[in-house]
């Protein structure tokens, strides 16, 4: 068997190669300059191609595959939910919710544009995104992914993410903030991949279980990136956490707990592909990338 260091360079690969693909639709579904209004256009785009693991096309262009989907779709779907990540981390920034300078090694959006410049780029990117998925033409993956972004999903989480800043708090909250504001996307990047491909409902509850487990590792490992790495390493403010008292694992369990936590949610994505009668060699390799990455 592969070692975790050689998957996690697989998948590294996979994802630039994955990545390439991607932005060069990136360019073509999202509104040029030159359109009016043009600073709201330069804005989407300054976040859109700032750089970033571009993990959830990777995600979502792998369970296409590796459930057999054919055609141009996907591309819609994996332009959609790179706009959505990127919404979302323009409004994570932003001085009324976590006030960061830095992301993806770049000045934050609201740093470049101004703050209502970036609360509507992030607006206009997500409302793009379901543009494009009304395009890709399958009702359920936009009620899915609707569904996991709102209130139920994502922003939910940003919300209680918001709300226990400062706050003593519990694992199973934390565990709640995590599962919503990070692992949710993620879980729903691999469904609108299966969904575009046509699976089946019992594979899609596998993979959703394989979405939910490296979803949390991938927040965890997050949290701890925070502690232990740099603004320059990351891109992206380090020690943001502890500065605002925010709700995190290591502020629970500590670093080594929170490093076996993560390794037993790979672990558990693992058993769930073993499920899967297909060639799961590409999701085994991102989960490995995801608890060894180091930005
Ligand atoms: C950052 O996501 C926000 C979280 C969910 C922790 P990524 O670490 O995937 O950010 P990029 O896309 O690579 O910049
Ligand atoms: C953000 O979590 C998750 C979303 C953007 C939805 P964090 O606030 O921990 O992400 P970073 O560390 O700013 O990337
Ligand atoms: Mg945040
Ligand atoms: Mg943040
Ligand atoms: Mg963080």
């Amino acid at each position: 068997m592969d070692s975790i260091e050689k998957l996690s360079s697989a998948a590294q690969d996979y994802l630039s190669r994955v990545a390439k693909e991607a932005e060069a639709k990136f360019d073509e579904h999202l509104p040029p300059v030159t359109d009016r209004p043009c600073r709201l256009h330069e804005a989407m785009r300054y976040s859109m191609f700032a750089g970033g693991k571009r993990l959830r096309p990777g995600l979502a262009k792998a369970a296409f595959d590796m459930f057999g989907g054919k055609g141009d779709k996907i591309w819609l779907a994996t332009s959609a939910l790179e706009m959505l990540h990127t919404f979302s981390l323009i409004h994570d920034d932003l001085p009324c919710v976590d006030n960061d300078d830095f992301r993806r090694g770049k000045p934050t959006s609201h740093k470049k544009f101004g703050e209502a410049t970036a609360v509507m780029a992030g607006d206009a990117l997500c409302i793009q995104a379901f543009e494009l998925m009304g395009r890709a033409g399958n009702a359920k993956a936009i009620e899915v992914l609707a569904r996991l972004l709102g209130t139920y999903g994502m922003i939910g989480g940003e919300m209680t993410d918001i709300e226990c800043e400062g706050k003593e708090v519990n694992l199973e909250i934390v565990d709640y903030i995590h599962y919503h504001k990070t692992a949710a996307l993620i879980e729903a990047s691999l469904l609108v991949g299966a969904l575009l491909a046509g699976a089946s409902e019992g594979d899609m509850e596998i993979i959703r279980n394989y979405g939910k487990s490296i979803g949390l590792a991938f927040q965890i490992v997050d949290d701890i990136l925070d502690i232990v790495s740099t603004t320059e390493e990351l891109g992206k403010d380090a020690g943001s956490d502890i500065e605002k008292g925010k709700a995190t694992y290591p502020s629970i369990v500590g670093l080594e707990k929170s490093r076996e936590r993560a390794k037993e949610l790979y672990e558990e994505s693992i058993r769930a592909l073993d499920a899967l009668p297909y060639d799961t060699q590409i999701l085994r390799a991102i989960a490995a990338f995801i608890i060894t990455r180091v930005k």
